[in-house]
């Protein structure tokens, strides 16, 4: 069975950063293994961070499949859908990427959704791990299109609104229906004494801090050069930060 990691937390805090360089370390340690990484953010970026080049998002196909002129005649629209989603995956050696692209309409999605669902549980059954890259609502996990998470990194960065807003997440969390295994708390953009200046907001999140991952000017180098963050060295202190969260969170047991 699939397992699925979650990388949770409001916009801005580092998600995107953090799911590109845990996805780095991941494949780095196990070569053997198969991975797909979902962009949930309707402002996705995980496919520049990874440096791949998408040519459809899931939105694209719901959009494309209420349209009947789209779908070619005596092609049963499931089947259309089917194929259509098929084709927005970004299959490489490492790693495949899913990108769910914008919200969709207002009105319901039911149909595409139930679709959708299924489609991701039967595609992510085909891999050892699955990736999520959430967007802060977390819509895609309560409606349920992402079938259940077995670890789920809460993002926050270095500060007390950014900690007080991890709380709320977890909050949202605990009132899913999907069940949610184990939860971490990353802090991230951290300088020397962030931590211990956040200590009791840690405290009272009620979340298990993982680790930091420190203030990194390269991350910054690489984002303003829109070179791919999955391409830092391994000396980066982002990296390795990455790579001692991940040796402590037990993904691969
Ligand atoms: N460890 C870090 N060091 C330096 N800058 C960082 C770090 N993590 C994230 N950033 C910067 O913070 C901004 C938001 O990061 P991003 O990963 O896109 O957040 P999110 O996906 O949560 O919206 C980006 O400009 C990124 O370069
Ligand atoms: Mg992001």
């Amino acid at each position: 069975m699939a397992k699925y990691i979650a990388v949770a937390g409001k916009g801005g805090v580092g998600k995107t950063t953090f799911t590109a360089l845990l996805l780095k370390q991941m494949v780095q340690q196990r070569k053997e293994i198969s991975i797909l990484a979902v962009d949930a953010d309707p402002n996705a970026n995980l496919d520049e961070a990874l440096g791949l080049e998408v040519t459809g998002t899931i939105s694209d196909v719901l959009e494309q499949s209420k349209d009947p002129k789209a779908i070619p005649t005596g092609m049963p629209k499931n089947i259309f859908i089917e194929y259509k989603l098929q084709q927005a995956l970004v299959e490489t050696k490492d790693i495949d990427l899913l990108v769910m692209g914008g919200p969709q309409g207002a009105g319901c999605y039911c149909y595409p959704n139930d679709i959708l669902r299924k489609h991701l549980e039967t595609i992510g059954e085909g891999y050892n791990y699955v990736v999520v890259d959430s967007e802060a609502g977390l819509e895609h996990i309560s409606r349920r299109t992402i079938p259940h998470i077995d670890v789920m990194f809460v993002i926050s960065d270095s500060s007390a609104r950014g900690i007080r807003s991890a709380r709320r997440v977890y909050e949202l969390i605990q009132g899913l229906k999907s069940a949610v295994g184990t939860l971490y708390l990353i802090v991230t953009k951290t300088n020397t004494d962030s931590l211990e200046l956040l200590k009791e907001e840690i405290a009272q999140t009620g979340l298990t801090l993982l680790g930091d991952i420190p203030l990194d000017p390269m991350v910054a180098e690489y984002d303003l050069a829109g070179k791919p963050l999955f391409d830092l060295p391994d000396d980066a202190v982002s990296v390795k930060a990455v790579q001692s969260i991940l040796n402590r969170a037990g993904i691969f047991n």
